[in-house]
């Protein structure tokens, strides 16, 4: 990490958390973050449901909500970058505060409840954005649709002409009942009708889904099904947890979704789980608690083709995906790996 970008998160720590992030944001957006585009090599390149992937390191989804920061976030190292959650129409989210560092637990409790601007602001975003770049939207539901299940498929049709992959979004805790739609029969129909609208798009794009890490072994396999059945490209393991264990900082008990750290041993399980029940026969993308090379490069051997993270950007800074992406080349050289590929699934035994 650059002295400035030290002095520059040193500073935003000292103001609330949200209005933190819009400030990192803007930095972003200035080009602050540095560019340079993504790290590569033959090594890192890699295909996850057939997209070709620079780097397996990605941006996870709530970071831009608003597709705010397309190109400088292209530009930022990752591999791939996806923005959102998007719902149909714009709405404000959870009354503030609702986002919560936890410093000493390197984490973050946020009960954001999907704030964004509507599809159609970010769509018109998305009509813009850098076509050298992988992005992909998370689709959500509104709070007060009378119909949730049908908004994931209304956000792909208004934004899936722009865009490389859609995430349908069912495990966010912080929308009444949202999660509810991880259960077999409703996933099955919610899936059923937004692949029926991808089917309609000019170009048909991957779509992912993005899972909860509070589920038993029962409930993972039951997804596994679902997620073959309902032809999902690749599934998101995970979101955001409800566990406290283990939590030092005084905003422990605050409600909300907990990232970063103490999410990546559950997180980890529950994507060698998934591994184990689709016989890696769909690529999954491995997300929580992400820090440093060795933490992607264990996700990717627990069963991840590819990698996401957020919050341990707030504590390192975006120069921290290079960090990660070069180290992750190195560590696979180590081990006498040619490509990602090759590792994935390697050490899942080591998590079950
Ligand atoms: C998130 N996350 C998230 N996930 C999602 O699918 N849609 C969303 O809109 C959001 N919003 C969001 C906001 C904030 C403030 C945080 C911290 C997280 C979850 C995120 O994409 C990721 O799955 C988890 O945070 C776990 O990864 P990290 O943060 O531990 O690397």
């Amino acid at each position: 990490m650059s002295l400035a970008e030290r002095a520059g998160l040193a500073a935003l720590h000292r103001v609330d958390p949200e209005t933190a992030h819009g400030l990192a944001l803007r930095a972003v957006r200035l080009g602050l973050a540095g560019g340079g585009g993504p790290v590569t090599s033959s090594r890192l390149r890699c295909q996850v449901a057939g997209l070709a992937l620079p780097n397996p390191v990605g941006l996870a989804a709530g970071f831009d909500k608003n597709a705010v920061a397309l190109a400088p976030l292209s530009r930022a190292g990752f591999g791939f970058v996806e923005v959102g959650a998007a719902t149909p129409l714009p709405q404000p989210g959870n009354p503030r505060p609702r986002l919560f560092r936890l410093t000493e637990d390197r984490a973050a409790i946020n009960r954001f409840g999907f704030n964004n601007e509507g599809m159609q602001a970010i769509a018109a975003r998305l009509a813009r954005r850098p076509k050298d770049a992988v992005i992909g939207l998370n689709l959500g539901a509104n709070k007060t649709s009378s119909d949730r299940a049908g908004d994931f498929a209304k956000v792909l049709a208004g934004c899936g002409a722009h865009l490389d992959f859609a995430t349908v979004n069912v495990s966010s805790p912080n929308t009444e009942k949202l999660r509810d739609l991880q259960g077999k029969a409703a996933l099955a129909a919610l899936l059923a009708g937004v692949m029926q609208t991808r089917a309609a798009l000019p170009t048909p794009v991957p779509v992912f889904l993005k899972i909860a890490p509070d589920l038993s072994e029962a409930e993972v396999d039951e997804i596994a099904e679902v997620a073959d059945a309902a032809g999902i490209d690749a599934i998101i393991a995970t979101n955001t947890t409800l566990s406290r264990d283990g939590l030092k900082s005084r905003h422990r008990d605050q409600a909300g979704g907990l990232s970063g750290a103490p999410l990546f041993e559950k997180s980890t399980r529950v994507l060698a789980q998934l591994h184990r029940a689709t016989g890696g026969n769909i690529p999954l993308i491995g997300v929580g608690g992400i820090a440093s090379a060795e933490d992607a490069y264990a996700k990717i051997k627990a069963g991840a083709s590819a990698v996401q993270l957020y919050t341990a950007l707030v504590f390192g800074g975006l120069s921290l995906v290079r960090e990660i992406a070069t180290g992750l080349d190195q560590l696979l050289t180590r081990d006498g790996f040619v490509n990602v590929a090759e590792a994935v699934g390697q050490g899942r035994e080591a998590w079950l």
